[in-house]
């Protein structure tokens, strides 16, 4: 949530400030701002709405200086509004801040403040800072911020800026991801690598507690005690290309399309006539040792949680409780040294995945983190790390990241079948064979849109949509529903087949839409008929069925077929139409696809 932009060095700051906050603004959009120095004087510009408000606002007024810092924002405390948006200054301006997370302590250390004589203009918690810089200056500007450090309590990546310093900017991390990008007699400060990406490869990723002291020719790492710290340069594998639309229209459709590739990148590093996890390296020992799995994650990921507990609890017999990250560490989770705590996060920031994974550590537990993002916060606290290989997710809306994630989930349940020969040798063969050919199956998936595009047109403005299935097809439903809520903003409800005449028939009168998933051979007859209920109510269903079903086509309006494979695979397959349809309806109602109301990409705050 919110991202945060620094430059330093001899060329326009403004530059770099609006191109780094347009790759970031997939973080928060409600309301933009800069602050550039510019000699005598500190130029602030800010603007509600989208980053093209402010962008407007700056159109013939450019500031020239070469130092400033930016900010994109996701509100949090306080309204969407100029004055609530960063950046914020003390009540002199002479100190400026950049803040993604939340203070805690705000309330009590705006309380102190306002007795000792500050005046504040914002709800913001991050204005606070500011105040507290002021107040803690004395000469030493590094001095000053580690005091207010010692003070803040929550999370927070924060950038500091100073009339006083400025040649001199200084970012600060808690829970919330900051990096460092290196150029020549220039360096940058962002929230995410695609910020720098066109800039600079070589970059520092910050940890939790470390603080950056960054001027043009350098950059210094202490901790919070002042103490300096080495820190390696992390060079970025990845090119600008990659986090660009690339004609696409919008990003979301760039990554519907990717997935092929991304499946395939994810699967390659770990087929080596069997499944291999270098990084893992278990055996027979540690998976006797362990009696518990919990998969643990946030919205889409959960819901590749939820198939990822199929497979393992299918592959390798053990018992899997998926939980929702926000939820876990709230209920005293019965976890201790033979649990293994497996967290999914395409971003790898999500706070409450983080939280989680903090707390099942505390606990005792093995973890093990399912992470798209090399380096980041999540793939750096679990003990044991895979990564997806998605590359850069940029739309809000997670595509590739779950097919992603489903992929290496049904790996990482082969190579525990595998050590634990919990299923025999052939059919390890069988599924590894099929697996290496659900690449081609996705883009035999997307080379037929015309159809789908016209179910979207059709019932794009219906007020509801339900989704049904059965077993994974359950899974996929959960998915396909959230899909289409988050970018069309269409009530759509995913219910398990079996459970609608315990309840939801009561919603399903004429011409309600409904999508069938009806992939699962296993549990196919009893799919078909719930599926008659609805269609016994006037639902207009539309089916997703497995190539070569000639049953479903009999009894509903219309079927969308995708390839077949083993049940198990399936979902990587049935999940594309559900996203295509979101991302067309989404276009039918004029949505803005890439940037959902109320949303962003990676949700940094509780
Ligand atoms: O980065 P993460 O995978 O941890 O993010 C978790 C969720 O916030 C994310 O999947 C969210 O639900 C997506 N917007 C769904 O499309």
């Amino acid at each position: 949530m919110c991202g945060i932009v620094g430059y330093i060095g001899d060329k326009r700051a403004i530059d770099f400030l609006l191109d780094g906050l347009t790759k970031l603004e997939y973080r928060g959009y409600d309301s933009a701002g800069v602050a550039v120095n510019c000699g005598d004087n500190i130029f602030v510009e800010k603007a509600v709405g989208r980053l093209s408000s402010l962008k407007e606002k700056l159109k013939n007024n450019l500031p020239v200086g070469t130092v400033g810092i930016g900010h994109t924002r996701w509100a949090t405390h306080g309204r969407p509004s100029d004055l609530n948006a960063h950046p914020h200054s003390d009540c002199h301006k002479n100190f400026f801040v950049v803040h993604n997370g939340i203070i805690e302590n705000y309330l009590q250390l705006k309380e102190d403040l306002i007795a000792k004589g500050h005046k504040f203009i914002s709800e913001t918690d991050t204005e606070v800072v500011a105040h507290l810089v002021e107040e803690s200056y004395h000469g030493d500007f590094v001095l000053a911020v580690r005091d207010v450090l010692s003070k803040i309590e929550g999370s927070y990546s924060l950038l500091f800026m100073s009339k006083f310093h400025p040649d001199t900017l200084i970012a600060a991390k808690q829970d919330n991801p900051l990096v460092v990008g290196i150029g020549k007699g220039e360096n940058f400060i962002a929230s995410d690598i695609p910020a720098i990406i066109s800039f600079t490869r070589q970059t520092y990723i910050l940890n939790d507690g470390d603080i950056a002291v960054v001027q043009k020719n350098s950059v210094n790492f202490i901790n919070r005690q002042g103490l300096p710290i080495e820190k390696k340069i992390f060079h970025v594998k990845w090119n600008a290309a990659a986090a660009e639309k690339g004609g696409y229209e919008h990003f979301m459709l760039k990554e519907i399309n990717e997935q092929p590739k991304a499946v395939r990148d994810t699967i390659s590093p770990h087929l080596n006539g069997k499944v291999t996890f270098n990084e893992l390296n278990w055996n027979e020992d540690f998976l006797n040792n362990i009696n518990k799995i919990y998969i643990v994650a946030c919205g889409t990921a959960y819901h590749a949680g939820l198939v990822g507990k199929f497979y393992i609890e299918k592959l390798v017999r053990k018992l899997v409780e998926v939980d929702l990250a926000s939820e876990f560490r709230y209920r005293n989770p019965i976890v201790d040294d033979k649990t293994l705590v497996i967290v999914i996060s395409q971003s790898g920031e999500t706070l409450d995945t983080l939280a989680a994974l903090k707390e099942a550590k505390k606990l005792g537990a093995k973890t093990l983190a399912v992470t798209n993002v090399v380096g980041s916060s999540i793939a750096r606290e679990a003990e044991f790390v895979i990564n997806t290989a998605a590359g850069p997710e940029i739309a809000v809306a997670s595509t590739k990241a779950y097919t992603t994630q489903l992929i290496l989930m049904f790996m990482l349940a082969l190579y525990m079948a595998q050590i634990s020969k919990s299923i025999p040798a052939a059919e390890i063969e069988r599924l590894i064979k099929l697996l290496k050919k659900i690449p081609a199956q996705i883009s035999e998936t997307l080379s037929d849109v015309e159809p789908i595009k016209t179910f979207a047109q059709m019932y794009g403005f219906n007020d509801d949509v339900f989704y049904i299935g059965r077993s994974l097809d359950y899974c996929v439903a959960l998915e396909g529903a959230l899909k289409l809520k988050e970018i069309s903003y269409i009530h759509a409800e995913a219910y398990a087949s079996g459970e609608l005449k315990h309840g939801t028939l009561a919603l399903i009168v004429e011409g309600v839409p409904v999508i069938a998933l009806a992939t699962q051979k296993s549990v196919y007859e009893k799919t078909l008929s719930n599926i008659k209920e609805v269609k016994a109510r006037d639902a207009i269903v539309i089916g997703i069925a497995a190539a070569g079903d000639s049953e479903l086509e009999k009894y509903l309006d219309h079927v969308i077929f995708v390839p077949d494979t083993d049940e198990l695979l399936i979902p990587l397959l049935a999940v594309v139409p559900l996203q295509l349809l979101a991302y067309y309806a989404a276009i039918t109602r004029g949505c803005d696809v890439d940037k959902p109301r109320n949303l962003a990409k990676s949700v940094t705050v509780e």
